[in-house]
């Protein structure tokens, strides 16, 4: 069993439910993993995914190996048939063969690029990885989806949601740099398998992958889709169509509490690290309503439930 992206998710209302029971008990499960070893390598920065997938590996009681491949490793190549007489070291083929002698589980991390929309789409690294190990791969975050993190959404939503079926808007908010929509798609990708009252908002010309949000309510004026909301996500991603571009990087849709009292009590979600006072007004994030560090903390029990599944496949 692979975790590529939230589409693995038979049935979400299911596993947000067995996520929540391990939350209450997270080392039920300490021998599940017991003389197995997690490969968790990153191709790019990270905080939470790094820290929270251990951690919820060492709930499991499995040994943990972390490798920051983009600076201790060897550069990899990608391509079929290439002559390596350029910068590339090692070929995907023996490097992920060779990690699935040493690990049961490998996790990858590698963004997009945002320098060729073919090459993201087709999550180069992710896939080759897929392609190549003979053991279980996990996505914390390819180029085109974050599942461990929409997957945590999940779980916080569900423990803060007012009613059955709750308002959700996903809007767009400005940064100054160019970010991947990774954790957009998964997040639309999760609201599509929930009970909600669905809403993604953003500015002309930052429209997602349609094959993604087919079927997705888009609204352009930010402040009429906050209108008695009940969850606001904010996350900035590049321009989709006019690919890894910055169009705008316009302050009126920074998320500040005069838009929040728009809402019906509205909670702020961000999946983190949040650029304050561009992303999001200080007042919002330090407000009561903010479940940004829930989110986090759900990070440890996404990463558990998923790491669980595949241990159990394991055996
Ligand atoms: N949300 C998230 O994936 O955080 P990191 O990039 O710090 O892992």
């Amino acid at each position: 069993m692979n975790y590529l992206s939230i589409n693995e998710i038979d049935n979400l209302k299911l596993w947000v439910k067995e996520a929540l029971a391990l939350k209450k008990d997270p080392i039920k499960y300490q021998n599940l993993g017991k003389n197995k070893t997690i490969g968790l390598l990153f191709f790019n920065p990270s905080l939470r995914t790094r820290l929270s997938t251990q951690k919820a590996a060492l709930n499991l009681g499995l040994n943990v190996i972390v490798m920051n491949f983009d600076k201790e490793g060897w550069a990899l190549e990608f391509n079929d048939g290439t002559v390596m007489n350029q910068n590339k070291s090692e070929h995907v083929k023996e490097a992920a063969q060779v990690i699935s002698q040493y690990c049961d589980i490998i996790a990858i991390r590698a963004f997009a690029k945002l320098e060729n929309k073919a090459v993201d789409l087709s999550e180069e690294v992710l896939q080759n990885f897929v392609k190549y190990a003979s053991v279980p791969v996990v996505n914390m975050e390819s180029s085109v989806g974050h599942p461990l993190q929409a997957l945590a959404d999940a779980i916080t939503l569900e423990e803060n949601k007012p009613i059955n079926k709750p308002k959700v808007v996903l809007t767009w908010a400005p940064h100054p740099k160019a970010l991947p929509h990774a954790v957009a798609n998964s997040f639309v990708e999760m609201m599509q398998k929930q009970d909600a009252d669905f809403v993604i908002t953003h500015p002309k010309g930052y429209e997602l992958d349609q094959e993604i949000t087919k079927n997705c309510t888009i609204e352009y004026n930010q402040e009429k889709a906050f209108e008695n909301a009940d969850f606001i996500y904010a996350k900035n991603w590049s321009a989709f169509t006019d690919y890894g571009k910055v169009i705008s990087q316009d302050q009126k849709w920074q998320i500040t509490a005069d838009k929040m009292a728009l809402t019906n009590k509205g909670k702020f979600m961000h999946c983190l690290p949040v650029r304050r006072n561009v992303v999001v007004a200080d007042k919002v994030l330090e407000s009561s309503n903010s479940l940004v560090i829930e989110q986090a903390n759900n990070r440890t029990f996404s990463a558990q439930l998923v790491l669980k599944k595949i241990l159990e496949s394991l055996s």
